[in-house]
């Protein structure tokens, strides 16, 4: 599988260096990310042959879509003229169908897009435990709160655990699993970090959102954390140094420049064992721009879990946009410094964000996301983090925890902010 489908290997391809020896990847006219000389991703992820840079982020970007995306971003404005008029060449030998041209136009606005965000504070005004929007921390702390349960039922059974987020940011989930496999009495940043953050910001309903637990240090063996801006991914190594973690950085935590379509291949044999979870967090499936790019980034990261493996989507429902409290114009409107401002009112009132800088996105009905998922051969179950319960598109159920000692947000409050958030999650057969 590749990010511009099966197809001929095309010149794209042929542009692309096997990370191991930097001779050009041949894909025996099936295009595939398997290198020739090792065949498996985590191999490569591991060796020190690939390449690194002086951060520590793993490079798999293709040098032109950098190069295109870094152009682009100086020149906004001229963005689509740009991609068709000087690299027209380039996209056309690159793949013939329109189709796939449209796709690579789409993937370089979202890359663009996303780069924007981390220049205008996307992690003091979405991530930071402390400073983010009310609304997007509670929706990443019921987020979490669900993922964890998940890990942990694993972890629990002694089984060992890798961890894959397609769409890292700035290190959300990097910190997160970080502080569970190290302890703070070992690393006094860490200790501090966390003595920083009230209880309120670490703790969520009694449970801890952080901290070390050592049957994650002895069971949570791999986060591999993949995103395509490089300002978010730098900012990631940035925070996991800053709170200590950066021994853990090319050794439990992965970060990896990357388009998250492009992903297929075979563990190493040692991680071949391990429960496999694939998340794509926090509305980044709704932030690609056209439906293919979706059905890819599921279809990657099914492929990444393998069978037997979970992916877990967390997106925001359609059935919250127009709420006055929870909704996409309260919410838009209070991070516009990181989103930038809308642009199409009419594909607003349909549902779909259209911003200055580039941004799509798009809230789902459940409908819609099941059938994204259909189509990358997942039958999702859509929940809102209750496991019991599931959300059938007219009822929509709370979560007892959730709801238990919740003295930052009233009951009611509570109630809308669930209908914002819309959890598809699928075992892959
Ligand atoms: C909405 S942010 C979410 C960040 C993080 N998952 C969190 O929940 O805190 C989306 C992130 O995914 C990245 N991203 C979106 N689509 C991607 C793709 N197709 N491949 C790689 N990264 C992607 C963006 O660069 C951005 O950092």
């Amino acid at each position: 599988m590749s990010f511009l489908g099966a197809g001929s290997p095309s010149t794209l391809f042929q542009q692309m260096l096997c990370p191991n020896c930097r001779s050009p990847l041949d894909f025996n006219g099936q295009p595939h990310f398997e290198c020739q000389t090792e065949d498996c991703l985590a191999h490569q992820l591991r060796s020190k042959a690939f390449p690194v840079d002086e951060t520590g982020i793993w490079h798999l970007l293709p040098v032109p879509l950098e190069a295109i995306a870094r152009e682009a971003m100086r020149r906004l404005k001229t963005f689509a003229p740009l991609v068709t008029e000087r690299y027209s060449g380039w996209i056309a030998t690159a793949e013939s169908s329109e189709v796939q041209r449209l796709k690579l136009v789409d993937l370089l606005r979202d890359m663009v897009a996303a780069e924007a965000m981390a220049k205008r504070g996307y992690y003091r005004n979405v991530v930071d435990w402390v400073s983010a929007n009310e609304l997007a921390q509670r929706h990443e702390r019921y987020e979490e709160l669900f993922l964890d349960e998940r890990v942990r039922s694993h972890i629990d059974r002694s089984e060992d655990v890798v961890l894959v987020e397609l769409g890292c940011g700035p290190g959300r989930y990097l910190i997160k699993y970080g502080s569970r496999v190290r302890s703070p009495s070992r690393n006094e940043p860490l200790a501090s970090f966390l003595d920083a953050l009230s209880p309120k910001h670490w703790e969520f309903d009694d449970r801890p959102v952080f901290g070390f637990d050592p049957t994650f240090e002895k069971h949570f063996r791999l986060i591999v954390g993949i995103d395509y801006s490089p300002g978010m991914l730098s900012q990631a190594v940035a925070h996991l140094t800053q709170v200590g973690l950066h021994e853990e950085v090319n050794n439990r935590i992965q970060p990896i420049l990357a388009v998250g379509q492009r992903f297929a291949g075979k563990w190493s044999r040692d991680l071949r064992d391990t429960h496999k979870i694939c998340i794509i967090a926090f509305q980044t499936l709704g932030n690609q721009s056209s439906d293919t790019l979706r059905v890819d980034l599921l279809k990657s990261a099914k492929s990444l879990v393998g069978p037997g493996g979970e992916v877990i989507v967390s997106v925001n429902s359609l059935a919250a946009w127009g709420d006055k409290d929870v909704g996409a114009r309260r919410f838009y409107g209070q991070v516009s410094e990181t989103v930038g401002s809308i642009t199409d009112e009419e594909a607003f009132r349909r549902g779909v964000l259209r911003t200055n800088i580039g941004l799509t996105s798009e809230w789902f009905s459940p409908k819609a996301l099941l059938a994204i998922f259909a189509r990358a051969g997942m039958e999702p179950t859509l929940r809102t983090g209750d496991r019991d319960r599931v959300i059938d598109g007219v009822s929509l159920s709370s979560l007892p925890l959730f709801q238990s000692g919740a003295s930052y947000v009233d009951l009611p409050m509570q109630e809308r902010l669930l209908k914002k958030i819309l959890i598809a999650e699928a075992r892959v057969a």
